[in-house]
């Protein structure tokens, strides 16, 4: 999951390289290079570990003029981070420069040919052994076109790469199998990436590429291409959103920009797809599969990460309501394990970027084994947006921070949507309760400003707890996935280790764990559950944990059990999960500041994990 760049056209190419790059960085920031062709048509390449603002330091930018140029933000999967594996690769002869975001399986058989051949290697990645292959069709053929499709043909893998070559040095070659990659048309220039953040500061006109597919980009113009050398004519999109929307704004951080957009962001997802007074949901993304939704024997939902806390909640949403049988699947186990899936099951794919490759395989093998499949993503145009029966887009709007925030509970709200949409047309939803749930989301927005109001609060108790070891967040029903995506907050962004519970589940084996020097967050909502949360709270406070508790606005009776208490408003069932996540982002936020964390670029981590 690394960044791609590329620029030809009548800019210098260095500038557009490095602030795309900068765009991109958190798609991975292991290491960062471009390779630029100069007016006398040499390649001049610069590479370095670390982030691009290291980068810049390598190299007076005078050294890098010229009009075409690649360039690639890194996260490492082959070959430990450093300034020798770090992209742009290229041949012994410097004559072909490539960037490349994947991973090519049979690297090793193919660096086995070319080693006979007598080809050299440097690095340990597997993007220097493609790099090698074009070379080796290069210096067979004497067609840069013809030498990249021959290499792919032979390759076995994921790949966006974009390549130049010095002996053809007026174009670049781009090609796409599984990875996401697309290029900006604008005015007498093209600009190649992996998302719209790079491109969309000079253009909204873009092409998609999809598997199997290249693109040979001139000055004057593009030619789309299969693998198999067939031409493609394709219409530009027009990408939706705005510079200032992947700016900062002048928040600190990325991360704090999206948690404060909630009330915003939850607005846009439900804006113009319900009417407040009948209640009555319309998905314009849903209607092809509307009747096998209505009929369907089953429900799976499956996702990674985050995606996959707000599938959980969306299975109790599911089942309480449309009286659905629902199973939730990670993604990354459910595309392996053979699953028994027929044409009366409908398969939700949630996915932020629509990028992620083990959502997408899954999604592949619904697909294959007959299912109805249904996107929840917030990319537009993403490749698992593309490639669903039907979806709906959650509109949160562009996400920079790796963290997870205003997506997830813009997740929560689409399948909350999906859930009104279905138990109305199914008649599995009392009047009464319809008429709640819609008068608590008209409110919704202001009550997500008026926890937002509170940062001070949620800094305070972070500032107590930034030096734990170790963290236990515990709820129940709805907001049981709840405590684990808080955990799940503060172990990216603050790397301290914590795990979610059901709070029942304690009493199992994990109340081991309690002493005075663990802090336990508890999710405890006057709802169905409430007494039985107080218990679990009792049996931690009898081992001495020191208890957090997000409580609802004038439930004070549950002060006399907490050592802080961090109250939210109190709204229907459907709609807590998205009320009590904002007090544990902003928990982790706060922590992760404290501890000196990078809160918007976790280490190790990236925000669309694009390869398995
Ligand atoms: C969440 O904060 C993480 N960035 C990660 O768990 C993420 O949710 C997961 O990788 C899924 O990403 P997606 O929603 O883009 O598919």
């Amino acid at each position: 999951m690394c960044g791609i760049v590329g620029y030809i056209g009548k800019r210098e190419s260095l500038p557009v390289l490095l602030e795309g790059l900068k765009r991109l960085e958190y798609r991975g920031y292991d290491s960062a290079g471009v390779a630029v062709i100069n007016k006398e048509n040499e390649i001049i390449s610069f590479k370095k570990a670390g982030k691009v603002k290291e980068l810049e330091n390598e190299f007076d930018k005078d050294q890098l003029t010229g009009n075409i140029g690649i360039g690639h933000t890194r996260w490492a999967t082959h070959g430990e981070p450093n300034d020798r594996n770090a992209h742009p690769h290229f041949d012994e002869g410097s004559n072909i420069f490539l960037v490349h975001n994947g991973i090519i399986e049979n690297y090793l058989s193919i660096k086995k040919k070319l080693l006979q051949e007598g080809f050299t290697f440097s690095t340990d990645t597997d993007t220097e052994i493609l790099t090698n292959l074009v070379e080796f069709h290069f210096r067979h053929t004497n067609d840069f076109e013809v030498a990249v499709r021959l290499a792919l043909t032979e390759v076995e893998g994921t790949y966006g790469i974009a390549c130049i070559c010095k002996a053809e040095a007026d174009k670049i070659i781009v090609a796409r199998m599984g990875s996401p990659l697309m290029f900006g048309v604008g005015i007498d220039e093209t600009i190649v990436s992996s998302d719209a953040a790079a491109i969309v500061n000079y253009t909204k006109n873009v092409i998609y590429l999809e598997d199997g597919e290249f693109a040979v980009i001139r000055k004057g113009g593009f030619q789309l291409k299969t693998i198999r050398d067939e031409n493609i004519i394709r219409e530009a999109q027009t990408i939706e959103y705005d510079l200032a929307e992947i700016e900062k704004g002048g928040y600190e951080h990325f991360m704090l920009k999206e948690i404060c957009e909630q009330p915003e962001s939850i607005q846009n997802t439900f804006r113009g797809r319900i009417n407040f007074d009948t209640g009555f949901v319309k998905l314009g993304g849903i209607e092809p599969v509307r009747e096998k939704l209505l009929s369907a024997k089953r429900f799976i939902i499956t996702a990674c990460g985050t995606a996959w806390h707000a599938g959980l909640v969306g299975e109790y949403m599911f089942e309480r309501y449309c009286r659905v049988p629902t199973e939730v699947e990670y993604a990354s186990e459910f595309r392996y394990r053979q699953p028994i899936i027929d044409k009366d099951d409908v398969v939700f794919i949630i996915s932020q970027s629509g990028e992620t490759a083990d959502s997408l395989a899954a999604l592949k093998e619904a697909k294959r084994l007959g299912a109805t499949t249904v996107g929840v993503v917030n990319v537009v145009g993403s490749s698992i947006a593309r490639e669903v029966d039907a979806g709906t887009y959650i509109h949160a709007g562009p996400e920079i921070g790796v963290a997870s925030t205003k997506a997830f509970t813009s997740q929560l709200m689409s399948l909350a949507l999906l859930t009104l949409m279905i138990a109305q047309s199914k008649g599995t939803i009392r009047d009464s309760e319809l008429k709640e749930i819609l008068s608590e989301l008209k409110v919704l927005p202001d009550k997500m400003n008026q926890i937002i109001e509170k940062q001070k609060e949620f800094e305070f108790v972070a500032e107590e707890f930034k030096d734990s070891r170790n963290f236990l967040y515990l709820g129940r029903g709805f907001n049981f996935p709840v405590a684990l995506e808080g955990a799940l907050k503060l172990k990216e962004i603050s790397y301290i280790h914590a795990e979610g519970y059901p709070a029942a589940e304690m009493k199992h084996g994990p109340i081991a764990l309690i002493d005075e020097n663990m802090p336990v967050v508890f999710i405890a909502p006057k709802d169905s559950t409430y007494d039985k949360i107080i218990s679990n709270i009792e049996e931690i406070k009898a081992r001495k944990g020191k208890i957090i508790t997000i409580a609802n606005e004038g439930d004070e009776d549950i002060r006399r059990y907490s050592d802080y208490v961090l109250h939210v408003p109190r709204t229907a069932p459907i709609f807590a999960p998205i009320l009590n996540s904002i007090p544990l982002q902003f928990l982790s936020y706060f922590m992760a500041v404290a501890r000196g964390c990078n809160v918007d670029q976790p280490r190790n981590l990236a925000k669309s994990v694009t390869v398995e």
